[in-house]
């Protein structure tokens, strides 16, 4: 067995739950750990509801449902991931968390050349390696929500990055999980949020100005430029708390006014209505999805 086919995920939310699905969903053995037992609870369930919907549409034989269901491990320890020849961190999107996370993971990895990959999409990896004594080891891998649906991955390597580690998680991506890898350097946003957050930013600005409803925000970019969803039903999927920790690190990392979350944002996060996983956004859901 490849180390690659041994991976760990840290933090079971929206992203963490879905990298787990599509790293078991490629075979691989999967140990997935979330010291907050209701976010795991909640992540095992968004998985088997994600398999179920690809047994229905025909993409997933039932019987290969609960092979994956098998290949995945739930636990609050990250002693077990001692084995893992690459970890994925997934967990809030906040520097300090994230930092202590990694150098907690780097504490418990056995082999000397595993790899911890973060999924952040806007902390400097810089940052998160340097907490670890693994920096060569550390590099970013951004997958985008849904996870199991959007192709795409971007690869982040740092100035200390082994180019031997970037080639080997490249190759996992592409190879192993079948996506399409972009390489970007290591600069708060990468390509994608560097072009997507000041749209949705500019997207909640609007609103905020009262120059035009929500509804037609949304059917503006989805009915004009043949969007999947428009920016402001978008921002409720990827979850107002993680919009605007992103935002705030873009910000901090360029200071450029287009990167600031602007003061609708915050107001929606210190009400908690953080979009789909709350049931309330910039729209109501009926019931509380994740
Ligand atoms: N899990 C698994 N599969 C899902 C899913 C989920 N959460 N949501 C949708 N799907 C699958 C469905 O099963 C369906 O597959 P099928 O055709 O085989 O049945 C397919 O996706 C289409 O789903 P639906 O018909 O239910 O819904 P839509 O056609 O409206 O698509 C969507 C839903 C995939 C979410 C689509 O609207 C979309 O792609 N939206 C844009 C999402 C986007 O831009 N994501 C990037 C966000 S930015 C990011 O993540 C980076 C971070 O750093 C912020």
């Amino acid at each position: 067995m490849n180390a690659l086919d041994r991976v760990g995920v840290v933090g079971c939310g929206l992203m963490g739950s879905g990298i787990a699905e599509v790293c078991a969903r490629a075979g691989l053995d999967v140990v997935v750990a979330e010291r907050d037992g209701g976010a795991a609870r909640a992540g095992r369930l968004r998985i088997t509801a994600s398999l179920d919907r690809g047994v229905r549409s025909g993409k997933l034989a039932a019987e290969d449902r609960d092979d994956v269901l098998s290949r995945l491990r739930f636990t609050d320890d990250l002693a077990a991931l001692a084995d893992r020849g690459l970890v994925v961190e997934a967990v809030a999107e906040h520097r300090d968390v994230k930092a202590a996370t990694l150098a907690a993971v780097d504490r418990h990895l056995a082999l000397d050349d595993a790899v911890i990959a973060s999924n952040t999409s806007s902390i400097p990896i810089i940052d998160l390696a340097a907490a670890t004594e693994r920096p060569e080891s550390v590099i970013g891998l951004h997958f985008f929500n849904p996870v199991p649906v959007q192709r795409l991955v971007e690869v982040v390597p740092t100035q200390l990055t082994a180019d031997t580690v970037t080639e080997q998680v490249s190759a996992f991506a592409a190879e192993r999980l079948g996506k399409t890898v972009v390489r970007a350097r290591d600069r708060s946003g990468f390509v994608v949020n560097a072009l997507l957050v000041p749209y949705l930013l500019s997207a909640v600005r609007m609103l905020e100005s009262g120059f035009a409803s929500a509804e037609d925000i949304d059917h503006g970019m989805v009915l004009g430029c043949a969007h999947p969803m428009g920016p402001l039903r978008l921002l409720d999927l990827i979850g107002l708390d993680t919009a605007h920790a992103i935002a705030d690190s873009m910000y901090e990392e360029f200071k450029e006014p287009l990167y600031a979350p602007p003061a609708l944002l915050r107001r929606m996060v210190a009400a908690g209505t953080l979009g789909r996983k709350t049931g309330r956004g910039f729209y109501s859901y009926g019931a509380s999805r994740g």
